[in-house]
């Protein structure tokens, strides 16, 4: 894709899921990568492993591709801070921010305990914000703009019974998007989203259970989860030159479950 070729990337909660595959697709676009991890040091250190096996030019020495792996827990001010002075000091410059990191907490609103509700909010979207927040003073001082990708959800628009703390958080990251892109328009900073819809991670059960997968699979209106890779290319795109446009926008990723499925068929 147009324009990745040795941009300097961090993905935070890069470690599983969609921030894995999505740094493995910066690696194979040639961009350098920092893969952030909160607690899963081992599983960060595998996704570097695969990075270097899949990365675009195979002899890291020949093409100067450099990846690093970088600990953080991006609720915390202090932890984001040191985070971007690592990658930034390791790779002299940062041009691609993907906020990825998130969790999601089930349980019946009236009975949900209001640590678990601050809990996701501060990881979801105050973490988003807080790297936000740096890349976009880093990209203010060198001059030559950046680009932000968040990962939303469906549930940025859908709202999600149960789970009333994320949904509020990927609400709360469309306005994170959209007004962060319209402030900083003018610097050739974009900054847009993915609404990822099921997708097969470690964050759902139903991902390593044939049977509820079949069932989670019934509501979608292509019939299947999406894959981590299907996410990590939407990603590249909006990072990418191809994408030099768009900004302030969501694209939703999500085999149709934003069309209102059950108006498939008449109701009347
Ligand atoms: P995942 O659980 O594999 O990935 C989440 C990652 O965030 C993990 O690596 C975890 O260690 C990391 N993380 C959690 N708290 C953190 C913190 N405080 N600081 C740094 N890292 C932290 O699950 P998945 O699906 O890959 O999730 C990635 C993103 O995709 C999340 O933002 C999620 O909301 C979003 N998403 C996922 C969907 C799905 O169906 N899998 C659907 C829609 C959105």
């Amino acid at each position: 894709m147009k324009g990745l070729k040795a941009k300097n990337v961090l993905v935070t909660g890069a470690s599983t899921g969609i921030g894995r595959a999505i740094a493995i697709r910066f690696a194979q676009e040639g961009a350098n990568v920092a893969v952030n991890f909160y607690k899963q040091e081992e599983k960060a250190e595998e996704t570097k492993e695969q990075m270097l096996m899949e990365q675009a030019c195979v002899q890291i020495e020949d093409c100067g591709v450099k990846h690093i792996v970088v600990q953080g827990d991006v609720s915390q001010e202090d932890d984001v801070v040191e985070m971007f002075s690592t990658c930034i000091n390791n790779f002299g410059g940062l041009d691609i921010l993907v906020n990825n990191a998130g969790i999601q907490n089930i349980s019946p609103s009236h009975e949900l305990d209001i640590k678990d509700f601050d809990r996701t909010i501060a990881t979801n979207l105050r973490g988003a914000f807080l790297c936000a927040r740096e890349a976009i003073k880093h990209f203010l001082e060198r001059k030559h703009g950046g680009s932000i990708i968040n990962n939303s959800s469906v549930h940025e628009i859908i709202p999600r019974p149960e789970y009333v703390g994320y949904s509020v958080s990927k609400g709360g990251m469309e306005n994170l998007t959209r007004t962060l892109a319209l402030e900083y328009a003018r610097h050739n900073i974009r900054v847009n989203a993915i609404g990822p819809g099921a997708t097969a991670t470690p964050i759902n059960d139903w991902a390593s259970n044939p049977a509820e997968k079949t069932k989670v699979e019934e509501h979608i209106p292509m019939g299947r989860a999406g894959t981590p890779e299907e996410m990590a290319a939407v990603v590249a795109f909006l990072a990418s030159d191809e994408a030099a446009y768009i900004t302030g926008q969501t694209l939703f990723v999500d085999g149709g479950l934003t069309l209102y499925p059950d108006f498939r068929q008449p109701w009347s």
